[in-house]
């Protein structure tokens, strides 16, 4: 039996809508084919920009997009990126597939991209191999309103008016890809870069450090040590495999009970090494002033067969919805330390919420989990007594709450995490009124791989539930098997 009770005048912090982001990156087809067609294709664009994924990730209410990187972030030289297509300087991507970048889509046409689904941008600097003025001219293009050479040059390029750049990220994995640095050398050269990432008027730029992956403590411990007084979030990358070893990585579409146990056990470590690192942050910054970004995050799965390896392409079933149900409980539990997030990635790469195929879309189990649970963003986050069934040592259900104080409404999401049995579950909510509604919308599949293809887009898709009973102030249901569900309260 799962039970949950959940008292509405216990509130704690907001839930921030940033934990609801999403990352993109030059890699495989995330961008180009995933966001970018550029004018002259014949699939529905604007200057370039696929109009069915802008709408899809608008209908998410997407609070806010990383780009460039990723490791290529680091190796990344916004000045080939600008101006007329001819003057664009191509380079090879050596990180990923040792492919053309065209240099195509930069500065103006990502952050174009971002006034069109109505999103902050989080641009990724380059401090692997770029220099310090190369950071502090970008930072200048991006946001200064004139008197610069930088804001000219903008300017030159049809774009007078300055953008809004909340956010900026100062290297990424420099402990690999990004230079494989150490903690002490990372943070003496943060702490130089960031000197020359200027708040310009009219905007106010909230500087992320490069923080660890995993449990990779020591590295949190040295820069927030060295360099916590200088940053507003500070990063962590976690993700979820069936096996850390890339030759055994398991397939994201065809695989065994043990297989799918794996990804929900593993999906819990994201809880285990936020605290294990918060609790590090907590002895520099006892007050939470300095957010955790978890700016990577998802499952990671073999290549789909017959695809480039290096462009991480891979299915996505109710697996990988389930397991994200699960990270999204997790962030919310540390709302106060965790304040923003973004999936990897955004399109056709990793864990995307999207997947492309020439002029089709498809939207991903994991998108609709997004879609569910999007209600909780800026709302409060309600603590909740649990008491869950067993599911082999994990617990079957995992459950999380949020009130929207504005309207009074009661949001509750719960994810099974049973591959094979429904379970029993029910919620009791103190302290609303008594002629409250319920109505619920559940996500879950007729196989333990049930995904979504061009063939069958809906396969895996949101449907009304209404198999639950109401007595007083408790919901009681049998909760389907691999399932993610929001009740709402009102
Ligand atoms: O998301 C794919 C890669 O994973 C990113 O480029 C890197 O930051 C991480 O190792």
């Amino acid at each position: 039996m799962n039970k949950t009770i959940i008292d509405v005048t216990k509130t704690k912090e907001t839930i921030s809508r940033y934990i609801y982001g999403h990352f993109a990156e030059h890699l495989g087809r995330c961008i180009y084919d995933g966001m970018w067609v550029g004018k002259e294709s014949g699939i529905p664009n604007h200057n370039g920009i696929r109009l069915d994924i802008v709408e899809a990730l608008k209908a998410l209410n997407i609070p806010v997009l990383r780009w460039p990187g990723g490791c290529f972030a680091d190796e990344y030289h916004w000045k080939e990126g600008i101006g007329p297509d001819r003057n664009r300087k191509k380079q090879i991507n050596t990180h990923w597939g040792m492919v053309t970048e065209t240099n195509a889509f930069g500065t103006h046409e990502f952050m174009e991209l971002c006034e069109m689904l109505g999103c902050d941008a989080y641009v990724a600097g380059n401090l692997g191999s770029g220099t310090v003025k190369e950071m502090q001219d970008w930072v200048d293009y991006l946001s200064c309103e004139k008197g610069t050479a930088m804001s000219e040059l903008r300017t030159e390029n049809k774009r007078p008016q300055p953008w809004k750049l909340p956010f900026f990220g100062i290297g990424n994995e420099s402990w690999a890809c990004g230079g494989n640095m150490t903690p002490e050398f990372y943070s003496d050269l943060y702490k130089r870069y960031q000197t020359y990432v200027r708040s310009y008027p009219g905007n106010s730029v909230r500087k992320i450090a490069c923080g660890a992956y995993d449990d990779y403590y020591n590295w949190t411990d040295v820069v927030m040590k060295n360099a916590s007084a200088q940053m507003w979030g500070l990063s962590l990358h976690y993700y979820t495999r069936v096996n850390n070893n890339f030759s055994e990585m398991g397939c994201s579409h065809e695989f065994t009970e043990e297989e799918w146990y794996k990804i929900i056990k593993y999906s819990y470590l994201m809880d285990e090494y936020i605290e294990g690192h918060s609790r590090i942050m907590d002895k520099y910054d006892p007050e939470k002033k300095v957010a955790m970004v978890v700016d990577e995050w998802g499952t990671w799965y073999k290549a789909i067969a017959g695809t480039n390896k290096r462009f991480l392409h891979q299915q996505n079933t109710i697996r990988d919805a389930v397991s994200a149900a699960i990270h999204f409980n997790t962030f919310h539990k540390h709302n106060d330390r965790v304040k923003m997030a973004n999936l990897a990635q955004t399109i056709n790469v990793l864990q995307a919420v999207i997947l492309t195929y020439d002029d089709v879309m498809i939207k991903t189990p994991t998108y609709h989990v997004f879609d569910l649970y999007k209600e909780h963003m800026d709302n409060t986050f309600l603590e909740i007594s649990a008491e869950t069934s067993d599911y082999l040592g994990l617990p079957e259900t995992d459950t999380t709450a949020s009130l929207n104080s504005e309207t009074g409404t009661v949001y509750v999401s719960v994810c099974n995490s049973n591959p094979g049995k429904a379970a029993e579950y029910s919620i009791e909510i103190l302290g609303i009124k008594g002629d409250s509604k319920v109505s619920c919308r559940i996500l879950t599949g007729s196989e333990i791989t049930s995904h979504n293809t061009p063939e069958n887009p809906e396969n895996v898709s949101i449907a009304d539930f209404k198999d639950f009973t109401v007595n007083a102030n408790k919901v009681s249901c049998m909760l389907p098997p691999r399932s993610v569900a929001t009740f709402k309260v009102y």
